[in-house]
């Protein structure tokens, strides 16, 4: 099962994912994931994305394709992936799907989570990440046992330098410039599906698991 999940920034799509790649056995490939791995270990490809995610900006398709078309080529993901962030932007859209044709594979599904600006920024300013595993908690809607401490490895949980509301607004606009259009793309291409992302993280399982057991 080959799976993109796209969606407004803070629609819950990592969220989703995590349940998905758990329910499924299948790797959970976030590309923010990955770039705030490698911002947190000081590499090159760090610093370089860094200075646009801060910004609230997209990281070049440059430095994104080839890291996620290598990624999906590895063994683990034979049997399928869920791919969160990523594509992003039409030109990323297009260089996967000629990656994967030139291999006889193909997406799935794309699972748009939708939610409306407005509850987003409530709900990001309440966010907390682990940095060391990528875990993700809410203050109110998914609060870690230990107030302040990742569940599954006891890293610090932060707040995202990318959560502050001033450059959450500016994320937003981004994605309805830029991402958006990818809503079009999937729909033409006739593996769109879309479940409210305002309902709980427990009902919007299980829509998303109704579609894809079908
Ligand atoms: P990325 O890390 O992908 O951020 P994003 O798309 O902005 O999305 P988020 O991770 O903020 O939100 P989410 O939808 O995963 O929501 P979550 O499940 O955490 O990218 C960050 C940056 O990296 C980008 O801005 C860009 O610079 C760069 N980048 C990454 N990929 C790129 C690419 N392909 N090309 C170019 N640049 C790229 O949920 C949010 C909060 O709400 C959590 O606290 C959660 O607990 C809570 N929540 C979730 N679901 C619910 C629910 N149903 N009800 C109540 N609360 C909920
Ligand atoms: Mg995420
Ligand atoms: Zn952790």
């Amino acid at each position: 099962m080959r799976l993109i999940m796209l969606g407004a920034p803070g629609a819950g799509k990592g969220t989703q994912a995590k349940k998905i790649a758990e329910k499924y056995s299948i790797p959970h490939i976030s590309t923010g994931d990955i770039f705030r791995a490698n911002i947190k270990n000081g590499t090159e490809l760090g610093k370089k994305a860094k200075t646009y995610m801060d910004q609230g900006l997209l990281v070049p398709d440059e430095l994104v394709c080839d890291l996620v078309v290598d990624r999906v080529g590895q063994p683990d993901c034979e049997k399928g992936y869920v791919l969160d962030g990523f594509p992003r932007t039409i030109p990323q859209a297009e260089s996967l799907d000629a990656a994967l044709k030139a291999v006889g594979s193909k997406i799935d599904y794309a699972i748009d989570v939708d939610v409306p600006d407005e509850n987003i920024i409530s709900r990001m300013s309440g966010r907390r990440a682990c940095l060391k595993c990528g875990a993700t908690y809410h203050l109110k809607y998914a609060a870690p046992k230990k107030e302040g401490v990742c569940d599954t490895c006891g890293e610090a949980l932060v707040l995202r330098e990318d959560d502050k509301p001033e450059t959450v607004q500016k994320r937003l606009n981004v994605y309805h410039e830029q991402t958006q259009p990818l809503i079009d793309y999937y729909t033409k291409a006739e593996i769109l599906v879309t479940v409210d992302g305002t309902k709980d993280m427990e009902e919007v399982f299980q829509a998303i698991t109704e579609i894809l057991d079908k």
